[in-house]
């Protein structure tokens, strides 16, 4: 036992200690910087490094400890066959990581911005919203998002205090705690998100003013985990800057299929918001090789290898997974395991696929 003299003499060093232990807790949380660990050049985007990315510590992150703040998962999807089969995959996922150890995830809900209930509303919880009127999102259909988010957070009672934006292309591969508890909302920083690039452009939208563009982050909305209050303040920013970017042709052009990305990351500097970006947030295969500590299997990115185990990529591979193989409805339970050599990243994303699917009653007939 330490006698009171004791604590009394211990404690400038004690306190010292304590100081530096949360110096390198905090450290090693934000540790996102941000490697150049990029080999390809995905989807036909610029190739790009992390390394001209600048981690922004705010001065004020706090660990508030002994409290459990849970998040909301909130998932945006269509009705589409495409949609579907991944939104239950993802559910899956979320209910087996759910309770673990490690995870402050809440409640789930799949935000269905087609304007009507569809067969899984039994199987999912589902709220639904509308979609834009008829023509608004000129066959872009991710302008959508913005919009079931406003509604969503107008309609829905939430009982948690934050929000993880999600797609249905993510599976949770470790249980995610509360990246953005502290007030500061977590996201996943994008290489081929760059304002400072595009620095015409964004003065468009983010007038000078307002700082310089390098207080926009290099993010999407998703993923994010982010207090209620600040998505409610700008989601309706968020709509209406990526409207006007699709209307602006030079905008559309330069941004494309990110744009809705960028109209994020617009509006939300325009509220003063900034995220820690964190680099495990999430692992996209091929070109993340292994799954470590991240938390969530983004699968947007085709896997071709051929029997040697080596990447084929943009050529179509002796083995495959890729998500638009299955267009048109689920892909076949027990998909072929990728050959020897393939990274662990892929391995175990097909591995998630082959578990869930084998797992979700009635699978193929969706
Ligand atoms: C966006 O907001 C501006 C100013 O608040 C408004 O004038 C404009 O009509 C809005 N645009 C859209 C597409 O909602
Ligand atoms: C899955 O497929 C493999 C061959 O690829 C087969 O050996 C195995 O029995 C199948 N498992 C199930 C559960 O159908």
């Amino acid at each position: 036992m330490i006698g009171r003299k004791n604590v009394g003499r211990a404690s400038p060093l004690f306190l010292v200690l304590v100081g530096l232990g949360f110096f390198f807790a905090t450290y090693n949380l934000l540790t996102m910087v941000i490697h150049n660990r990029w080999k390809g050049v995905p989807d036909g985007l610029d190739g790009g490094s992390f390394s001209d990315l600048m981690l922004r510590m705010p001065e004020n992150v706090k660990t508030t400890e002994g409290t459990k703040l849970l998040f909301h998962v909130a998932l945006t999807a269509t009705d589409a066959p495409y949609n579907k089969w991944q939104c239950r995959i993802m559910y899956y996922w979320y209910k087996k990581l759910k309770d673990l150890p490690g995870s402050d995830m809440g409640g789930f809900t799949r935000v269905l911005h087609s304007g009507s209930p569809d067969n899984l509303i039994d199987e999912i919880p589902t709220f639904v919203v509308d979609p834009l009127p008829a023509g608004l999102d000129r066959g872009y259909i991710v302008l959508n998002r913005p919009w079931a988010f406003v509604q969503w957070l107008e309609k829905a009672t939430i009982d948690e205090e934050y929000i993880l934006m999600a797609e249905p292309d993510h599976v949770f591969v470790n249980p995610l705690p509360n990246l953005g508890h502290g007030g500061h909302p977590a996201a996943y920083p994008f290489f081929y998100i760059k304002p400072a690039q595009h620095e015409k452009i964004i003065r468009k939208f983010y007038p000078e003013e307002k700082g310089p563009v390098t207080n926009i982050d290099p993010i999407g909305n998703s993923p994010v985990i982010i207090k209620k209050p600040l998505l409610e303040k700008i989601a309706p920013t968020w709509m209406n800057v990526s409207l006007r970017m699709k209307d602006d042709p030079e905008t559309d052009k330069a941004f494309g299929w990110v744009l809705e990305m960028y109209a994020y990351a617009v509006a939300s500097a325009l509220h003063g918001v900034q995220h820690v970006l964190h680099k495990d947030f999430m692992l996209q295969p091929p070109w993340d090789l292994e799954i470590g500590k991240k938390f969530i299997i983004h699968y947007t990115y085709g896997c071709d290898y051929n029997m040697k185990g080596e990447l084929t990529y943009g050529k179509i591979g002796e083995w495959r997974f890729d998500k638009r193989s299955y267009l048109g409805g689920p892909p076949p339970r027990n998909l072929s395991l990728p050959p020897p050599g393939v990274p662990e990243s892929v391995v175990k994303l097909v591995k998630m696929v082959n578990e869930a699917t084998a797992n979700i009653p009635d699978w193929e007939t969706e």
